[in-house]
Formats: structure tokens, C-alpha cells, sequence
């Protein structure tokens, strides 16, 4: 198959959607991949080691779109790149199309098809595209988290850790998933004192097995958040209800019975956030204050560390793509029931069930565009 890499265009990408090391094990499969000059830039990578490992470096985007039959990146195509897009041409990235009409329209007015990551989906349930980027997210909040109590910063002063004879600080963490294990895991580490609150009795008991002995868990309700926030100086709001928005767990009024320069980083600011007075900030300026609380909102964490999202993003992407090289898109998701999930559009047609109904669009089976005969 022939497979093409573009450099990441949307606003501050500097993600790439395929390492050298993912051209290699391509190439040993016999496949063909076109590189868009300086594409793995940001990330850390150079046209050169592209070449070596396999690549033929392409000087623009255009070119690229012109000779791929399977385009590998990392964010949706946006307004630049529709008209680049063949008919039946295979995208695969993340899309999130229930949250873009335009880009939904676009792609069936280009008949394009559309594997999405983030619908990728096994068979427990989890979504193995989704993972990577939320560990990221919940290794990088009390990095962050611990930057913004600086004074300077205008946090707390407090030093995550403290040092032999001055306590630690106190980390909050709602929601015990993915990004708040991680979160609650490097907390931790450095020191902190950390509660952990999640709804999932599961969950927890799980996580009381395996947290060191500075974290304790805590049921989720509003009397024990209340109690919590109090004695609270970093706050991570982590929690997910998926396919909807996030409960506000922190609302206004709850500000002022914190400490003052207290931090809270809500990772969960992408669905709305669960606390009230979220809303998303960017890397250009992640932070604002309300009631002398830090508030720490950006929408796209890990693109501030593009080497390792990168890496962490194609060690899970890779498997999937080599997989969809070798059979073709039809075969690899009559085998494989994950990726059948990602399919979303299919030569202009809708056949994820949550795109037709986000936009009020006819929904075709998966099933009748995978038959042998379907173009
Ligand atoms: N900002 C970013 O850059 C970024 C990056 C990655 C992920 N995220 C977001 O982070 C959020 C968490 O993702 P995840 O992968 O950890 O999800 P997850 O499903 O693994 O975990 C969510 C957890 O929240 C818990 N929960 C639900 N309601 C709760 C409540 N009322 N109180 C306490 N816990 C509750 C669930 O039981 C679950 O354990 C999502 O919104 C995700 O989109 C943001």
C-alpha cells in the first residue's frame, strides 16, 4: 500500500502522525510511505532519519495527498486540506466528528473514507487510541500543577513534596481512571499527600491495592468534596461519564473555601470540565484566576510534550496501521473488530452511528460496505 505522512497544519500540532521507527516496520512489510518534509520536525525527528529508515521525503502537503491511498496523521484534516482529499481515499486520525459539522460535511463531500481513532474500540470496551493521550494528560498534571504553585506563578508557594520537616502538599484527585491514576502515581512520587475520589467502589479497591501508602482513596460525593478541597493546594479534575458532559463536582461558590494560590487543573476541560468555572485555556496562556485560584484549563495537554505523545500515540497506532497496509481497509476491519468501530464515513457515507445521529445524517450498515462487491 501506499502510505502518506503530512506535517501537522492545525494551529500549534507539532505531533507527527508516523516515527521512523513506524516507516521501518512499513517498509520490512513492503509498503511504500511518502513523508512530507520537515513533518516530524516538532516532534523531534528529522527528514534525514525518515530517509534512512525507508521513506521517500515529499517537499509539500500537496504531493503527499497526491500518491497516498492511506494518509496517517494525527489531527483532523482542516479547511486547507479538504480539497487536497481523493475520493475513497483512507484517513486515518483523530477525527471527533460529533463535535464538527463542517468537517463531517466535508469529508462525505470529498467521498472520503474516514477511520477515526478515538471510536477505535475493543472488545472490553476500552478505546486503545484514547489511552495513550490521557496518560500524557495525567503524568503532565502535577508537573504543571506544581509549576503553577509557585509564587511567581501565583500558586501557593507550597512545594509539591516538601522537604524533611515541613509537610507536603495536598493533591486532589477526581476521577480514577486513566489520567487520574497517572496523575495521582506521579503526585505521589514527588511527595504529596493524595486523595483520590471516584464513584467506582471497583475502583477503588483497585486502586487502594496498588497506590503507595501517601495516597488514600475516598468515595466521590459532594460532602466528601466539599471536606477535601479545604485542605486541598493542587487539584486535578479528571473525571469522565463517557459521551457526556462532566459533571460540575466543583462549583463557584465552592472557591471560596479554599486556600488561597490553591491550583486546579482540570484535564477533563475537553468535556466541559468538572469544575464550574473551567473554561479552555491554550499552552499560549494555560492559566487565569478566579476568587485567588489558579485555574489551569488546556484543552490539548499533551501538545506541549509532542516527543513523547508522538511516541506514546504510534506505539498504539502503529499495530492498527500495519494491520490495514497488509489486508486493506475492508479486510483489516472484517478481521478486526476494533478498527470496524473506527470506521466512520466510508466513501462519503456515514456509517458511525453517533455521526449520523450528531448531525441528523442517513446511517449505513458497516456491514453492507464491508461486502466484497462495495467500492
Ligand atoms: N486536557 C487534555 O489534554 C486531555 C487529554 C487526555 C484526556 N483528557 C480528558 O480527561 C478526562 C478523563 O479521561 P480518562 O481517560 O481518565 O477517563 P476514564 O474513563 O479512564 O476515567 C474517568 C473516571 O471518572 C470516574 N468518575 C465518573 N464520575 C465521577 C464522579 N462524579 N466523581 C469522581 N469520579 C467520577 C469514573 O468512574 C472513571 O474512573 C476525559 O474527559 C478525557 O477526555 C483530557
Amino acid at each position: 500500500m501506499i502510505i502518506g505522512v503530512p506535517k501537522e497544519i492545525k494551529n500549534n500540532e507539532n505531533r507527527v502522525g508516523l516515527t521512523p521507527a513506524g516507516v521501518a516496520e512499513l517498509r520490512k512489510h513492503h509498503h511504500t510511505v511518502y513523508v512530507q518534509a520537515s513533518a516530524g520536525v516538532g516532534s523531534g525527528f528529522q527528514d534525514a532519519e525518515y530517509e534512512q529508515a525507508g521513506a521517500v521525503v515529499l517537499p509539500t502537503i500537496a504531493d503527499v495527498y497526491a500518491q497516498a491511498e492511506m494518509i496517517i496523521k494525527v489531527k483532523e484534516p482542516i479547511q486547507e486540506e479538504y480539497a487536497l482529499i481523493r475520493e475513497g481515499q483512507l484517513l486515518f486520525t483523530y477525527f471527533h466528528f460529533a463535535s464538527s459539522e463542517e468537517l463531517t460535511h466535508a469529508m462525505i463531500e470529498r467521498k472520503a473514507t474516514c477511520l477515526a481513532y478515538e471510536t477505535v474500540e475493543r472488545a472490553d470496551r476500552s478505546l486503545p487510541l484514547l489511552v495513550p493521550m490521557s496518560e500524557v494528560a495525567g503524568r503532565m498534571a502535577p508537573q504543571e500543577g506544581a509549576k503553577y504553585l509557585e509564587k511567581p506563578l501565583k500558586g501557593r508557594g507550597i512545594l509539591l513534596g516538601g522537604v524533611p520537616g515541613v509537610k507536603p502538599a495536598h493533591v486532589l484527585v477526581l476521577g480514577g481512571g486513566i489520567v487520574g491514576t497517572q496523575a495521582a502515581k506521579v503526585a505521589a512520587g514527588l511527595g504529596a499527600q493524595v486523595t483520590i475520589m471516584d464513584i467506582s467502589l471497583n475502583r477503588l479497591r483497585e486502586l487502594d491495592d496498588i497506590m503507595p501508602k501517601n495516597v488514600v482513596t475516598v468515595y466521590s460525593n459532594e460532602y466528601n468534596i466539599r471536606e477535601a478541597i479545604k485542605t486541598a493546594d493542587l487539584i486535578v479534575g479528571a473525571v469522565l461519564i463517557p459521551g457526556a458532559k462532566a459533571p460540575h463536582l466543583i462549583t463557584r461558590d465552592m472557591l471560596k473555601t479554599m486556600k488561597a494560590g490553591t491550583v486546579l487543573v482540570d484535564v477533563a476541560v475537553d468535556q466541559g470540565g468538572c469544575i464550574e468555572t473551567c473554561k479552555p485555556t491554550t499552552h499560549e496562556d494555560p492559566t487565569f484566576i478566579i476568587d485567588d485560584i489558579v485555574h489551569y484549563c488546556v484543552a490539548n495537554m499533551p501538545g506541549a510534550v509532542p516527543y513523547t505523545s508522538t511516541l506514546a500515540l504510534t506505539n498504539a497506532t502503529l499495530p492498527y496501521a500495519v494491520k490495514i497496509a497488509n489486508l486493506g481497509w475492508q479486510e483489516a476491519c472484517r478481521q478486526n473488530s476494533d478498527l470496524r468501530l473506527g470506521l466512520n464515513v466510508v466513501n462519503g457515507e456515514v456509517v458511525y452511528k453517533g455521526v449520523a445521529e450528531a448531525w441528523n445524517l442517513p446511517l449505513v450498515s458497516v456491514d453492507s460496505v464491508l461486502e466484497p462487491a462495495h467500492v
